[in-house]
């Protein structure tokens, strides 16, 4: 199949490209590399150095390459920076998110995975784990953007016929994410652990989040291309893509203190808003219905991720 993966060289689109290229799958990335890298570029994969608000020339590539399958990671992915800067979160993730689906629709893409949120859009939850059905209840602008993807997706099927499947993602971590961005608490605390640098939590380190491997939220992308069940409700094609088990702030920076030698103490600073308290997803639909199931441990996962961050 031909799969065009935007945000391909970003930290879990890269791996999701590398995935599929292991399966023989013909790839082609778009990106702007305003957060990803080019080191992450797989070669066998043709790359657009391109926005995706820039319609004119992303329908240039969708002319030319004719895609069967879009996988849409490329984000602004900062609830921090959403908060300060909505308009910029919006423009990106709904705009940009439209002319995908825009010219998916136009240029006959057999279906369109989206990379969403389940750490964003159900708010502070009113029941663990939250499954798909949990009242969506965004507490950050990053997580109405991300959100409001999955209505013009659904409605678009209904309307047009637009195969899709959402994947909620919950906390992903791993090789290749960024330390110096806002996100991705484990890329930041093994970069500054392994230097020797004293790690902040902001709160106080007892917030909980289901992190899961990137490896595995690769496989899930893969699991998802296979995904073809007929859609009836809007629920049917939305996928939580975590562990099901929440694990503190606090527990993260002990794992890492012990992989990675250091040997401070955190320092915790006040709490930021827009962040959620407590999450963690229930995973028992992609379990059942995609077979997908994670299978790196936490702690194999974090010693990976720290053994990678000491060459890198
Ligand atoms: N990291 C997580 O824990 C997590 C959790 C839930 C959902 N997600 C979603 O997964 C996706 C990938 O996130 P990530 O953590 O790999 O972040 P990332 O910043 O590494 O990847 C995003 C990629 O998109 C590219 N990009 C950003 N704006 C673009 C634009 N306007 N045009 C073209 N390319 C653009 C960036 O250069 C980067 O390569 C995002 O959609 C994000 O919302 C991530």
């Amino acid at each position: 199949m031909k799969i065009l993966v935007t945000g391909g060289a970003g930290f879990i689109g890269s791996h999701v490209v590398d995935r599929f290229v292991e399966h023989g799958h013909e790839v082609v990335v778009v990106d702007n590399l305003s957060s990803g890298r080019r080191e992450n570029l797989n070669p066998d994969a043709k790359f657009y150095e391109l926005d995706i608000r820039d319609r004119e020339n992303l329908e240039e590539v969708f002319k030319r390459e004719k895609p069967d399958v879009v996988d849409h990671h490329a984000a602004q992915i900062s609830v921090v920076n959403s908060v300060e800067n909505p308009r910029f979160d919006a423009e990106v993730n709904i705009l940009g998110s439209l002319n995908l689906i825009d010219l998916s629709l136009k240029y006959g893409v057999g279906k369109f995975i989206y990379a969403s949120t389940g750490g964003a859009v159900y708010g502070e939850p009113v029941y663990l784990p939250c499954d798909e059905r949990h009242p969506v209840d965004p507490l950050a602008p990053y997580g109405i953007s991300k959100h409001t993807v999955e209505h013009y997706l659904y409605m678009n099927h209904v309307n047009f016929g637009l195969q899709y499947v959402v994947l909620r993602y919950a906390n992903v971590y791993g090789p290749r994410q960024d330390p110096h961005g806002e996100a991705g608490v484990v890329a930041i605390f093994s970069k500054r652990m392994l230097e020797g640098k004293e790690a902040h939590i902001f709160g106080d380190g007892n917030q909980e989040r289901d992190f899961v491997f990137v490896e595995d939220v690769a496989n899930a992308n893969l699991s998802a291309l296979e995904f073809n069940k007929k859609i009836k409700s809007s629920l049917d094609p939305i996928f939580n893509v975590g562990t099901g088990v929440g694990t503190s702030v606090n527990t993260i920076f002990k794992l890492i203190k012990q992989f990675s030698g250091f040997e401070g103490n955190p320092v915790y600073d006040p709490p930021r808003p827009g962040e959620v308290y407590r999450v963690y997803l229930d995973i028992k639909k992609i379990k059942q219905e995609m077979n997908w199931t994670p299978e790196v441990s936490l702690e194999e996962g974090l010693r990976l991720t720290v053994e990678w961050f000491k060459t890198n």
